[in-house]
């Protein structure tokens, strides 16, 4: 799965070899994804957490990947594949291994196994705010950067970063941290983010797939506060989150010309989850699936805690994620989904563009 970066990289040669038939049968464009680079949160850790000592949010124990191919946990705070690892497949991509799993103690990546086809930076718990983790996803890419121009060469590097797509799905976090303490995140989660996205943007990434926050009043550990119906101030703040997040990508658009970029409205795909549930073949959108207690959401999923037989027809995993099955169909709106749920474009049109 993890191409060696001595010697030519496997992805190169093979889309190489699908352009060639593709232009065989007279189709001009080759299009193709030679990388993804993921950044977030808990929504799409594919195991970067196991490897913080210090870290409290962690999923690399049962029931977690109950459905996983392997059946065991591997740290995604799901029963299954979450987001991240769907949106690979749609692109053609082994899933993104978590950049921890690839590095030595020193945190350095280590030439010996280092992947040119995308990396995951994603870390439960991370928030936009840099404190929330030990974790700087934006640092690891960096060192990821210059280690890739040392292998390819400059040019090819550039090349290979400029077609890869940079998957963000943050900020869940930091609005949970609003709803318990009095910050005025409205105010600061701009700024950082923003100066983020130029930093990857300095180092090459020019395809972006961001993702706003969901629902997040109408997750199990909301709903239980309001006798299961949705928390209408989490939902407010969770809007007022999305229209600046949107007007964040529409600003770095007008300064950096040479970037594309997709925007997911998590919340409305979410939302008609929630109203039209038969619609997607879920029955339970309240409750999670794993855990104790008042909506499975006093405790969460751990191994003391049950979890339901038919986890296909759950929207919630637990008493934050979703489960194996919503990861999927947000995933084919975020790669396929009409203007109504991506804009300017879905993910299809972002590879062409
Ligand atoms: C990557 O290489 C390091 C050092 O050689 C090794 O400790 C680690 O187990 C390797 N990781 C994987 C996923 O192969
Ligand atoms: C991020 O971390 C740096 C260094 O630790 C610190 O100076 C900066 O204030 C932090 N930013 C935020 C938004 O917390
Ligand atoms: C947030 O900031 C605005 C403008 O700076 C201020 O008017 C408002 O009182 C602040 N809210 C909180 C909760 O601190
Ligand atoms: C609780 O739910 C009801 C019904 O949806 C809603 O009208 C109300 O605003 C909610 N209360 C809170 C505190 O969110
Ligand atoms: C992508 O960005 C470039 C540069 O701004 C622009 O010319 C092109 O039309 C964009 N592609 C799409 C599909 O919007």
């Amino acid at each position: 799965m993890t191409t060696s970066i001595n010697g030519p990289p496997l992805s190169f040669i093979v889309s190489f070899f699908l352009c060639a038939v593709i232009f065989r049968s007279g189709v001009v464009l080759c299009e193709s994804v030679p990388g993804l680079y993921i950044f977030g949160d808990s929504l799409v850790d594919v195991g970067n957490n196991n490897y913080l000592a210090l870290s409290l949010a962690k999923a690399n124990f049962p029931h977690n990947g109950v459905d996983f191919p392997t059946g065991k946990a591997t740290g995604r705070f799901s029963n299954g594949k979450n987001a991240a690892d769907f949106l690979a497949e749609k692109v053609g991509l082994p899933s993104a291994p978590a950049y921890l799993s690839l590095v030595s103690k020193s945190k350095k990546l280590s030439s010996s196994n280092a992947t040119v086809t995308g990396i995951s930076f994603a870390s439960g718990g991370a928030g936009i705010f840099n404190g929330t983790d030990e974790l700087f996803q934006v640092e690891f890419y960096s060192l990821v950067h210059d280690q890739l121009v040392q292998q390819l060469g400059a040019a090819a590097a550039q090349t290979h970063l400029s077609k890869s797509l940079f998957l963000i799905i943050i900020g869940s976090n930091d609005l949970f941290g609003y709803f318990n303490k009095d910050s005025n995140v409205s105010k600061q989660y701009t700024p950082q983010q923003y100066v983020d996205l130029m930093k990857m943007h300095g180092l090459g990434a020019r395809k972006f797939v961001v993702s706003g926050v969901g629902v997040i009043g109408c997750c199990p550990a909301q709903r239980k506060q309001n006798n299961t119906e949705c928390k209408a101030e989490a939902n407010y703040w969770s809007k007022k989150y999305n229209d600046g997040l949107q007007a964040l990508l529409r600003e770095l658009k007008s300064e950096l010309s040479d970037i594309n970029y997709s925007y997911f409205h998590l919340y409305d795909a979410m939302n008609g989850v929630i109203q039209h549930p038969q619609n997607y073949g879920i029955t339970e959108i309240k409750a999670a699936c794993c855990g104790l207690g008042n909506l499975k959401a006093d405790i969460p999923c751990i191994p003391v805690s049950t979890f339901c037989t038919n986890r296909k027809n759950h929207l919630f995993w637990d008493l934050y994620h979703p489960t194996e099955t919503a990861s999927g169909i947000f995933a084919g709106i975020i790669y396929g989904g009409s203007p109504q749920f991506t804009n300017p474009m879905n993910v299809e049109q972002l590879v062409k563009a």
